[in-house]
């Protein structure tokens, strides 16, 4: 936990992108991206279908590298060879598509790429996996039926509830969230939404994608518009309106 005497002033931003570029052949996905985002701050990315969003969140959890431009972490300059060295950087993604394991059982996507081992052969140690995980969706209060059931036995929203689950029990530093309540209804929204705030609480920076801008409102200290790769700006939520970044996201004033 940090002191009082520190802040934003005197710590680096836990995220600060510089100049980001992106190119898929002749698509530009990313035109000039920068953002600073620091310890305990929700900032939400807004923006139609292809705005460049997901694209955003790939690079920052090493899936893509960038065509151009850097990235902080902390302060310090950073190149990610891929999504596993993200992780050990403390970041957690929730991604859009969720990047389950659909044959896998929930506890072996609540582990993956961090199994439990046990014994001199390294054996997996499933009992202990099992028991984490029942104590992990009992205390996020996702309903799932068996931390045995496989993915493919569960509903867009329980899918969405591992996936969220996942991300928010190993981050330690930053979250990125891609549409995370996107399949939910509206008491799981209503948890998740309260997870996020919880987030901030345990002095992380959440990156959170949202098409509902009232969820949008509810959650983020700062709101950043992009609209076909190009970023728009960044708002404080308190200084902005729900109309105006319709505005902003559509370019039409
Ligand atoms: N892997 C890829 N290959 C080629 N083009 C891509 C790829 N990923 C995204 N794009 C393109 O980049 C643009 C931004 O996409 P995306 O980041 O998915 O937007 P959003 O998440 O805001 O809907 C779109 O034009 C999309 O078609
Ligand atoms: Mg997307």
């Amino acid at each position: 936990m940090s002191s009082d005497t520190e802040g934003p002033a005197t710590t680096p931003p836990v995220l600060s992108l510089r100049g980001i570029r992106k190119l898929f052949g002749g698509v530009v996905a990313l035109a000039d991206f920068s953002l600073d985002l620091h310890a305990g701050e929700i900032v939400a990315l807004v923006g139609d279908n292809g705005a460049g969003k997901s694209t955003l969140v790939k690079i920052i959890s090493g899936v893509y590298p960038p065509s151009a431009g850097q990235m902080l972490i902390d302060g310090q300059d950073t190149r990610f060879a891929d999504p596993s060295q993200a992780q050990a950087s403390g970041i957690q993604v929730v991604f859009q598509d969720l990047a389950l394991a659909e044959r896998q059982p929930v506890y072996m996507n609540l582990f993956l790429g961090r199994e439990a081992v046990t014994g001199p052969w390294r054996r997996l140690d499933r009992r202990r996996m099992i028991r984490e995980s029942e104590a992990l969706i009992q205390g996020l209060d996702i309903r799932i039926p068996s931390a045995r059931a496989t993915i493919r036995e569960l509903s867009g929203g329980q899918r969405q509830g591992v996936a969220i689950a996942r991300a928010t029990h190993f981050a330690a530093k930053l979250v990125l969230m891609d549409e995370p309540t996107a399949a939910l209804g509206v008491a799981e929204t209503m948890k998740v939404e309260s997870i996020i705030r919880s987030l901030r609480e345990r002095h992380l920076a959440v990156l959170l994608i949202s098409h509902s801008l009232d969820q949008v409102f509810r959650l983020a200290d700062r709101i950043c518009v992009l609209r076909r790769g190009v970023q728009v700006d960044v708002r404080p939520t308190s200084r902005t309106s729900s109309n105006e970044i319709v505005a902003m996201i559509t370019g039409v004033a």
